[in-house]
Formats: structure tokens, C-alpha cells, sequence
């Protein structure tokens, strides 16, 4: 009976300062501020533990490789992903620069199977900035997508631009079967030849941390 006491007030205790602690304002919100390595360790550990247990039931399809799922995944990810996880020799980009989590550099080998990424790309990860795409593309298209990304680590700059091959302004995605406009994020992404090669940041590797599993 004691124990079960000393458990409940302990319990209590802590509570009260957890609840003191939220209440106080003093953890900081600011994306600016990094975490202690350890949160980050955890936070990404939880992170890939909660996509492995749902991407058993995903079946992966079979044309992955197929040029026109390639080039269609190509020209969605220029539009929407690229902003945050570049493209081929583009070191950074404004919106990536202020994120924390840093977008993983997507143009370099992750460890992430096709399943993984579909699941990613499709749900999106909580408070991240990464978003869920599955409410505005069916999966074909994240699928597309999902067969661009086995390709883009190899790709050069070159191939990069002769695959998105950019439709003239206002033309955007309308000739892929897209129903669609994508908006701006277009122009969100920082075209490489604005940064001074000065003040270009050394290359990282897929994760900014340069961590791997
Ligand atoms: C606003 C920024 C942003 C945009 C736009 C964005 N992402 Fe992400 N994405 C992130 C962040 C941040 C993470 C890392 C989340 C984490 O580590 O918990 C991420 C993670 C991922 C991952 C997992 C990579 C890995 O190796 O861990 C994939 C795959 C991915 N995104 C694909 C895409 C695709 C495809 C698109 C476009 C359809 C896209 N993302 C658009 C911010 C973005």
C-alpha cells in the first residue's frame, strides 16, 4: 500500500511540473532552435518505427521503372518537392534553410524502399512541414512520383532539366494528364545560379545531420 502510494505521488509530481512546465511558456516553439540531439534521435527513431508498421500492406508496383511514370513523377516533383528537397546541383533552397527538420536531400541515396516513400509522400509527417499529398493526388500520381525518386539520386543536372523539360509560363503541368494547377510553389524553389557560389553551403548528405541507419 505504501508503494502504491509513493507511486501515485510521484506520478502526481510529476504531472503537476509537466503540466507547470507547458503552462510556463518556457519550452521553445521556435523552429529556429534546434533540438537536444537526443529529442532528435527519438523523435526520428519514433518517426520511422510508426512508417515500418504501416507499410506492410502496401503493395509496391511493378512498372516503377517505366519512362512515362519517370517523367510524369519528374515533372510533379520540379512543382512540389524540389523547394524543400532540391534538385540536382542545387545545395540549397530559402524554404529549406528555415525548416526544422531539415528536408532530407532527396537527390541523394536514402533508405527509404519505394513502400516507405509512398507512405511518406502520400500521409505526411506530423509537424515537420512535410505534407500530405494523398488528399490532392490519387495514387497513380504518388506513385509516379515514388518512380521518380528511384531515379533522381543518379541524375545530373542535365538529365534532371531534359526530364522536367519546363512548359513555358502559365503551361505549367497541363500536358501530363495533370487536372490541376500547382500554384507557386514553382517559385518558391531558389534557382542555384542565385547564390553567389561564396555563400553556397557545402554539400550535405541525405540528412543534414549526415546521420544513417
Ligand atoms: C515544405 C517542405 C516540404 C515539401 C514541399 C515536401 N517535403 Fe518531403 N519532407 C519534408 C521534411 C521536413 C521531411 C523530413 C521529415 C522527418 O524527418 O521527420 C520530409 C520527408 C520526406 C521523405 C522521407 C525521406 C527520408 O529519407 O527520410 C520523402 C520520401 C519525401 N519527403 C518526399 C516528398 C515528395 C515526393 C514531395 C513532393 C510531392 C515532398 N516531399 C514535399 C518537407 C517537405
Amino acid at each position: 500500500m505504501r508503494f502504491f502510494y509513493g507511486v501515485a505521488t510521484t506520478l502526481a509530481a510529476l504531472g503537476i511540473a509537466g503540466f507547470g512546465f507547458i503552462q510556463s511558456g518556457a519550452y521553445n516553439v521556435a523552429a529556429s532552435e534546434s533540438h537536444f540531439a537526443l529529442v532528435n534521435r527519438v523523435m526520428h527513431q519514433a518517426m520511422h518505427n510508426s512508417v515500418e508498421t504501416r507499410t506492410d500492406e502496401i503493395t509496391v508496383p511493378a512498372n516503377l521503372a517505366d519512362a512515362d511514370m519517370i517523367k510524369k513523377g519528374a515533372r510533379a516533383y520540379d512543382a512540389l518537392c524540389s523547394a524543400c528537397h532540391l534538385k540536382p546541383g542545387q545545395s540549397e533552397s530559402l524554404i529549406r534553410k528555415g525548416l526544422n527538420p531539415t528536408p532530407p536531400r532527396l537527390t541523394k541515396a536514402g533508405h527509404w524502399g519505394p513502400a516507405g516513400q509512398f507512405w511518406i509522400i502520400k500521409h505526411g509527417i506530423k509537424m515537420t512541414g512535410m505534407p500530405a499529398w494523398g488528399g490532392s493526388h490519387s495514387d497513380q500520381e504518388l506513385w509516379e512520383l515514388t518512380a521518380f525518386l528511384q531515379q533522381l539520386p543518379e541524375l545530373s543536372t542535365e538529365q534532371y532539366a531534359a526530364l522536367v523539360n519546363p512548359p513555358a509560363a502559365g503551361e505549367i503541368m497541363h500536358d501530363d494528364g495533370h487536372a490541376h494547377d500547382h500554384g507557386n510553389m514553382q517559385s518558391m524553389s531558389e534557382p542555384p545560379e542565385t547564390h553567389p557560389t561564396a555563400e553556397v553551403v557545402a554539400e550535405d548528405d541525405h540528412y543534414a545531420d549526415g546521420h544513417t541507419h
